[in-house]
């Protein structure tokens, strides 16, 4: 587990994930969610008819600036799974469960997003010493014609049913296609690839190497975007050249398998779009 801004920025050059000790507010935050939100999923998608009845009631439909549209609220994306999704900025477009539920989740939202951009812009003052990379700094350099009315960084709770067979997957291997992403859970499953021995390994595992979570953690991992820029080098909007290549962060490959009942996972995503 990282201990300062340098061990954070090396742990991550080098293996592509880390585990962060949160916060108490944030543990706390996290794991009230954690628990309103496991009974949300549970009674809410005991069957099928639950399900398509969740779905009818709150899932809603957002324009994108680039023409697509985002699914947020309630959504089950497969068999495998339910989706609850919030950005902030779209309170007042959707439809909440309860007052209760809303508040949790616009409280973890905000605080996660803080916690995260303060990790990326930590690890990129170590990568990238005297150059002011931040987030802030790279929105303002996006295209304006790219960028929603909402903020672009997703709060999922995602259900996994694990009712099939334990080992089997619930997502193959991926990467994802934002900048940097957190990930809580109270049960195994995420499991990240570790490029520098060729092992997959249980994300938040203790050193034991069973189920049992290190209290109080997140999994912190880089994705697609930001092994794009750092391989790139950044650019910001008023340079027209490309900076010189510095330091390469390689995005996390990581799968979430099946275990022995309903997962709850909660995630954030940093995107710039
Ligand atoms: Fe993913």
């Amino acid at each position: 587990m990282q201990s300062s801004g340098a061990d954070l920025a090396r742990v991550l050059s080098e293996q592509s994930f880390v585990t962060v000790k949160l916060p108490t507010d944030l543990q706390e935050m996290l794991a009230s969610l954690d628990l309103e939100a496991q009974a949300f999923f549970r009674t809410n998608t005991a069957t099928a008819q639950d399900i398509e009845r969740s779905t009818t009631a709150w899932r809603t439909l957002v324009p994108r600036a680039n023409g697509g549209t985002s699914l947020l609220g309630f959504n089950a994306p497969s068999n495998l799974k339910a989706l609850f999704r919030y950005h902030r900025g779209c309170s007042n477009m959707m439809t909440w469960p309860s007052s209760s539920f809303q508040a949790k989740v616009e409280a973890c939202e905000c605080r996660l997003a803080g916690y995260l951009i303060e990790c990326f812009d930590t690890v990129c003052a170590e990568l990238f010493p005297g150059r002011a990379i931040s987030y802030e700094r790279l929105m303002s350099s996006t295209s304006e014609c790219q960028k929603d009315s909402f903020d672009p960084n997703p709060l999922d709770l995602f259900y996994y049913y694990n009712t099939g067979n334990s080992g089997a997957f619930n997502c193959d291997p991926h990467v994802d296609r934002g900048l940097m992403h957190i990930v809580y859970s109270s049960s195994p499953g995420l499991e990240v690839f570790d490029p520098r021995t060729g092992e997959w390994q249980q994300a938040g595992g203790n050193d034991a190497g069973d189920d049992r979570r290190i209290p109080g953690t997140a999994v912190v991992f880089c994705n697609d975007a930001f092994a794009t820029i750092t391989s790139e080098g950044f650019k910001p909007r008023d340079q027209g050249k490309a900076e010189v290549r510095t330091t390469e962060v390689p995005a996390c490959v990581h799968r979430v398998v099946q275990g022995n009942g309903p997962r709850l996972s909660i995630s954030m995503e940093l995107r710039l779009s």
